[in-house]
């Protein structure tokens, strides 16, 4: 393996090659956005050129998309395809339920729709984003651009009567610009510190006008596969505990790990 290739990168590729052995021939796969989405990517890629593995991926970024046109894998829209088999994502924290926050890529719309699109959806991490409670990190709301410091001052107010420790919002910038998506929409990160009540608060922002969607997905994720950086794998399904499910060994002279982009 690169020398250059830290602990975390190596969580995250443990994760990922092991969801990456969950995907069966044929299957049509929601592809996740991120650093950890990224190393999956290449590890199907790997598969695609060295099986002879089909499927049809449906990204969700334009980023995924590139990722895994490089690497050969064949794309298709949700439009085309209605319905995904499985989809694999990285998440931003996870709880003991398997409830999640995303958003941190700026990518949350789509993944929500095509993970929920699919007949089951895989979360691949490293060991830190797994959490007691949702929202140390802040917690991302899709808005749309027109009018959006209303809807941050009706989000606010909304905060007060929520079961959180903080109650700040920032508009996401990329440079001197607000940050926008690929929908075309910007993000208010919501700074929580520790979310009481996901649900409610889900449904709550839900229903301004201007917030399109919010970064937790409740009761969306079917199982969770935490990597190491000494490659150790553990595996919860919903439902269950967390239990080892064995190591993934480096291969230091991998192909998979000369291009690394992100
Ligand atoms: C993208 O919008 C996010 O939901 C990502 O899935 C999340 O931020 C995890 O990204 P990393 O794998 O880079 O930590």
């Amino acid at each position: 393996m690169s020398p250059t290739l830290s602990p975390l990168d190596r969580a995250k590729f443990a994760a990922a090659r092991r969801a990456a052995a969950l995907v069966e021939d044929g299957m049509k796969l929601g592809l996740g956005t991120g650093s950890t989405a990224a190393w999956l990517v290449r590890c199907l890629g790997e598969r695609v050129r060295q099986e002879g593995l089909r499927l049809r991926g449906v990204p969700t970024s334009a980023r995924t998309a590139e990722l895994a046109r490089r690497e050969g894998i064949p794309l298709a829209s949700l439009e085309e395809v209605r319905w995904l088999d499985l989809t694999i994502d990285g998440a931003d924290e996870v709880d003991g339920s398997l409830n999640l926050i995303k958003g941190g890529g700026g990518a949350l719309l789509q993944e929500k729709i095509v993970a929920t699109a699919s007949d089951r959806m895989v979360v691949i991490a490293d060991a830190a984003k797994r959490v007691v409670a949702l929202g140390a990190f802040p917690l991302p709301v899709e808005v749309i651009p027109f009018g959006w410091p209303a809807t941050r001052a009706l989000i606010e107010e909304v905060l007060v009567g929520m079961d959180v420790l903080g109650r700040t919002t920032s508009l996401r910038m990329n440079g001197d610009m607000p940050f926008v998506t690929d929908e075309g929409h910007h993000i208010i990160d919501c700074h929580l510190n520790r979310i009481g009540n996901p649900r409610q608060l889900s449904l709550v922002l839900n229903q301004i006008p201007g917030v399109v969607e919010n970064g937790l997905f409740l009761d969306i994720c079917d199982m969770l596969v935490i990597g190491h950086g000494d490659g150790r794998v553990e595996v919860q399904e919903a439902g269950g505990e967390l239990r080892d499910d064995g190591r993934i060994a480096f291969d230091e002279t991998d192909n998979i790990f000369t291009d690394v982009a992100e």
